[in-house]
C-alpha cells in the first residue's frame, strides 16, 4: 500500500517534484539534527495513542521497538538520509516502513507533522538553553578565578575612552560577571515560556481521537499542553526568545573582546596574551594578534542576523503553519552553535590572559583621575557645596596641567592658593590605590567590596 520510495502524498500527486525543488524545500541536512528528539516524541506519542485504545498494542509494539533501532542506526552513523523525504520526520517515518512494514502506518495517527515539528524544535531549545546556561556558568567561574587575583591591581576606569576614575581590574572584571549572570537568566526564564507541549495539535485543528495530551506533554518532560491547536502551531516566540537572548549574549561578549583587543594594543599595553589564543603575520615578523577575540567580536554580526532573520520571517505571517517557518531550525542552530563557540574562545582568553599591573597603575596615575577625590576631600572636611569643591579642584587640573605635573607632585603652598589653611595630605589623597580603595559605596569598587562580590558568585555557582 505504502510504497517506500516514494514521498508520502505520492498517490494524490501525478508528478515528482522538480530537482531544484526537492533540494530547495528539503531541510534533511538541517534537522536531522532533531532526530533524537524526534524519535523521543514519536514513542512518547505511541505510548499514549496505546495506553488510549487508539492503535493496537501489537503494532505499537513494534513501531517502538523500530523507532529505538532507527536511533541507533542514526547514532552508529547508518541511516541513510535522502532529500527525498525533504525532514527528519518523514525520513524516520519511510524508514519505519523498510523495517517493520505496515505496522508503521499507525505512528501518524492524531498528529501532523506541524505540531510534530514544533514539539522536537521546543525541546532541542530547551535542551539547548541549558546547555548554553552551563558554558556561561564556566566562563563566569573562569572570570571570577582572573578576577580574585586583580582585586588589588589599579588601573584607570574610562568613559569616552579617557581616563576617568582609578578602579580595581578584578572590579572592572566583575561588571562583566553581571551581564553575564543576567544572560544566563534570561536563558532560564525562557524555558518558562517553552514548557507548554504542542504535540496533538495535529495541523492546527486539534484532533478527533481520544488523545491524552496530558501525558505526552509531562511524559516529554513539558509542564503542560498548550491551549489553542492553533496558536500552538504557528508560534514561534521560543525561537526568536532564544536567539535574542543568544544576540544580547554576543553583544556581552563582543564588548569584552573588544575591551581587550584595545587593553592588548601596544599604546594600551594593560594585557598581555599566551601564545595558544595569538596569530602571527605572514608578512609582519614581529606581530602577535589577538584573533580570537577579534572573532568573537565579528561574529556578534551573525547572532543579530539570526535574530533578525527570524523576526523578519514572522512579521506579516499568517498563522498558522507555512513552510516559510522551515528555516526557524537552521537560523536557531546556527545561532547557538555561534555563540557557543565565542562562549568558549572567551573562556580561552580570559585563562590565557595575563594583567601588565604596573603598566595599569601608571596609566591609573595619568589624565587627573583623582580630581574628583579632591573635590569630595573639600566638600567632606572644608564642608563645601560640591560644585564650589568641583570648581576649585578643576582650577586646579587647569593649573598642575599648565606647568606639566600630576596632581601629587604639587606642593602644600601650591594648593593653598586654591583653598585656604588646606590641611590635605597630598600624597594619599591623589594616590591612585587610596582613591580606589576609598569607593566604598555598595556597588563601588573598594577591594573591600569586590571581595565579597567574588565571594557571593563564587558560592552561587559551585
Ligand atoms: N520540515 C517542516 C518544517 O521544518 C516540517 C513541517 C512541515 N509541515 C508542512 N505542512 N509542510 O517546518
Amino acid at each position: 500500500m505504502t510504497n517506500k520510495n516514494k514521498t508520502v502524498w505520492s498517490n494524490r500527486f501525478a508528478k515528482a517534484n522538480s530537482k531544484n525543488f526537492q533540494r530547495i524545500g528539503s531541510s534533511i541536512n538541517i534537522d536531522k539534527r532533531l532526530y533524537n528528539e524526534d524519535i523521543k516524541a514519536s514513542i512518547v506519542h505511541v505510548q499514549m495513542l496505546i495506553k488510549q485504545k487508539i492503535i493496537p498494542k501489537n503494532n505499537g509494539k513494534k513501531i517502538i521497538t523500530g523507532l529505538n533501532k532507527i536511533k541507533s542506526e542514526i547514532e552508529k552513523n547508518k541511516f541513510k538520509f535522502k532529500e527525498k523525504f525533504e525532514d527528519i520526520h518523514q525520513n524516520i517515518e519511510k524508514r519505519l516502513f523498510q523495517m517493520i512494514g505496515d505496522s508503521a502506518g499507525y505512528l501518524h495517527t492524531a498528529r501532523s507533522r506541524n505540531d510534530q515539528v514544533v514539539t522536537d524544535f521546543k525541546m532541542w531549545v530547551k535542551k539547548s538553553s541549558l546547555d548554553i546556561k552551563k558554558i556561561l556558568d564556566l566562563l563566569i567561574k573562569s572570570i571570577l578565578k582572573k578576577a580574585e587575583k586583580n582585586i588589588n591591581t589599579v588601573m584607570p576606569g574610562f568613559t569616552h575612552l579617557k581616563n576617568a576614575q582609578p578602579i580595581s581590574f578584578a572590579h572592572y572584571l566583575m561588571a562583566y560577571v553581571e551581564m553575564l549572570n543576567r544572560d544566563k537568566k534570561r536563558f532560564i526564564n525562557n524555558i518558562d515560556l517553552i514548557d507548554e507541549c504542542p504535540l496533538g495539535s495535529a495541523a492546527l485543528a486539534g484532533t478527533t481521537f481520544n488523545i491524552d495530551r496530558k501525558f505526552t506533554a509531562k511524559k516529554l518532560g513539558f509542564k503542560k499542553p498548550t491551549n489553542n491547536s492553533i496558536d500552538s502551531v504557528s508560534d514561534r516566540d521560543f525561537a526568536v526568545d532564544f536567539l535574542a537572548a543568544a544576540a544580547t549574549c554576543a553583544m556581552h561578549l563582543s564588548r569584552l573582546a573588544e575591551d581587550f583587543i584595545i587593553f592588548n594594543s601596544e599604546a594600551f599595553n594593560f594585557v598581555e596574551f599566551n601564545d595558544k589564543v595569538l596569530t602571527g603575520s605572514s608578512i609582519m615578523p614581529q606581530k602577535k594578534n589577538p584573533d580570537p577575540a577579534e572573532i568573537i567580536r565579528g561574529k556578534t554580526a551573525i547572532n543579530y542576523g539570526r535574530l533578525n532573520s527570524m523576526l523578519t520571517i514572522m512579521k506579516g505571517l499568517p498563522i498558522s503553519y507555512y513552510k516559510d517557518l522551515q528555516d526557524d531550525k537552521e537560523l536557531v542552530f546556527d545561532s547557538y552553535d555561534t555563540l557557543k563557540d565565542s562562549l568558549l574562545m572567551s573562556i580561552e582568553l580570559i585563562e590565557n590572559l595575563n594583567s601588565k599591573k604596573n603598566n595599569m597603575k601608571e596609566m591609573a596615575k595619568k589624565g587627573y583621575t583623582t580630581a574628583t577625590d579632591f573635590a569630595d576631600y573639600l566638600v567632606m572636611k572644608k564642608k563645601f557645596p560640591f560644585r564650589e569643591g568641583y570648581i576649585i579642584s578643576s582650577k586646579l587640573v587647569n593649573y598642575a596641567e599648565k606647568k606639566g605635573v600630576r596632581l601629587d607632585q604639587l606642593s602644600i603652598k601650591e594648593i593653598n592658593k586654591f583653598v585656604k589653611k588646606s590641611k590635605i595630605n597630598i600624597p594619599k589623597i591623589f594616590d591612585v590605590s587610596n582613591s580606589m580603595n576609598s569607593k566604598t559605596s555598595f556597588g563601588g569598587t573598594a577591594p573591600k567590596n569586590v571581595k565579597r562580590m567574588i565571594a557571593k558568585y563564587k558560592n552561587q555557582i559551585k
